[in-house]
């Protein structure tokens, strides 16, 4: 069974029809890839796949389950991640805490537990603190970890969005352009980076990218898409020469 299936998926704005009855499916292990020209529509994708957006028609499978109407809180919970094409941290916190938000999603105590602060919040709060330490060593951010996120370079900003990600422990992660705004070498770390989250954690990993050579190197298969609707999916190279790929990126 696939970790994640869309069945003919779609969405307008206006008169734009963002994605136009597109299928995939996402295998469990997977570094699958999105590929397309600007305003392909696959950050659309992620978010109907993260239920940011309704879809106007179709379905999405999340392990088997009908994911398509659950609230964004239920997508998280049931273990999907993404990062923002442009970072979407709290600025004026610092790295662990920016972390410890991200785990707070998975909090299961109640406002009155909170308030009460009974054992069950503190062994949480203790649970969520180590799992952020860990993730913070995992990708080499310790000595970011108490620096404000607005005092840091972008391409460690792009990190700690990744590590906000993982410290939801997911079983599917959603990379939006994670490569955009970092130079050559940063570029080359994070493909290191996806292979360990893929091969070491076992995290299934969807990643729109425009750098091919990132797409290349680090994906199993490639879908590429124009104008909303699919083109073709394959192996990156297959992708990569496909006449209706080449037409679109040139514009004919
Ligand atoms: N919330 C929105 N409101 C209006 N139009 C949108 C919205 N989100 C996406 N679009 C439109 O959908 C199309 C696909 O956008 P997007 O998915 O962001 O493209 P990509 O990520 O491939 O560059 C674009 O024409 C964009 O303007
Ligand atoms: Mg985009």
């Amino acid at each position: 069974m696939s970790l994640l299936v869309a069945e003919r998926i779609g969405v307008s704005f206006g008169g734009v029809r963002a994605v136009q009855d597109l299928s995939f499916a996402v295998e469990a292990g997977e570094v699958f890839s999105i590929v397309g020209p600007n305003g392909a529509g696959k950050t659309t994708i992620f978010n109907l796949i993260s239920r940011f957006y309704d879809v106007d028609g179709g379905r999405l499978l999340f392990d088997g389950a009908d994911i398509t109407r659950l609230p964004r809180h239920g997508v998280a919970e049931r273990g999907i991640a993404r990062t923002f094409q442009n970072t979407e941290l709290f600025e004026r916190e610092t790295v662990l805490n920016n972390l410890l938000i991200g785990c707070h999603v998975y909090r299961r105590t109640g406002l009155v537990q909170d308030l009460l602060f009974l054992p069950a919040v503190r062994r949480q709060e203790l649970a969520f603190r180590r799992t952020a330490e860990d993730v913070i060593d995992l990708l080499d951010l310790q000595h970011y970890r108490d620096q404000v996120i607005a005092n840091l370079p972008y391409g460690i900003r792009k990190m700690v969005e990744v590590a906000r990600a993982l410290c939801l422990k997911p079983r599917l992660l959603l990379l939006d352009e994670p490569s955009s705004g970092l130079n050559p070498e940063e570029t080359e770390d994070l493909a290191f980076w996806i292979e360990d989250i893929n091969e070491e954690l076992g995290i299934t990993v969807i990643m729109v990218e425009h750098d091919m050579n990132l797409v290349a190197r680090a994906s199993d298969r490639v879908m590429a898409l124009a104008d909303g609707a699919l083109l073709t999916i394959g192996a990156p190279e297959e992708v990569r020469r496909h006449p209706d790929v080449l037409r679109a990126y040139l514009g004919d």
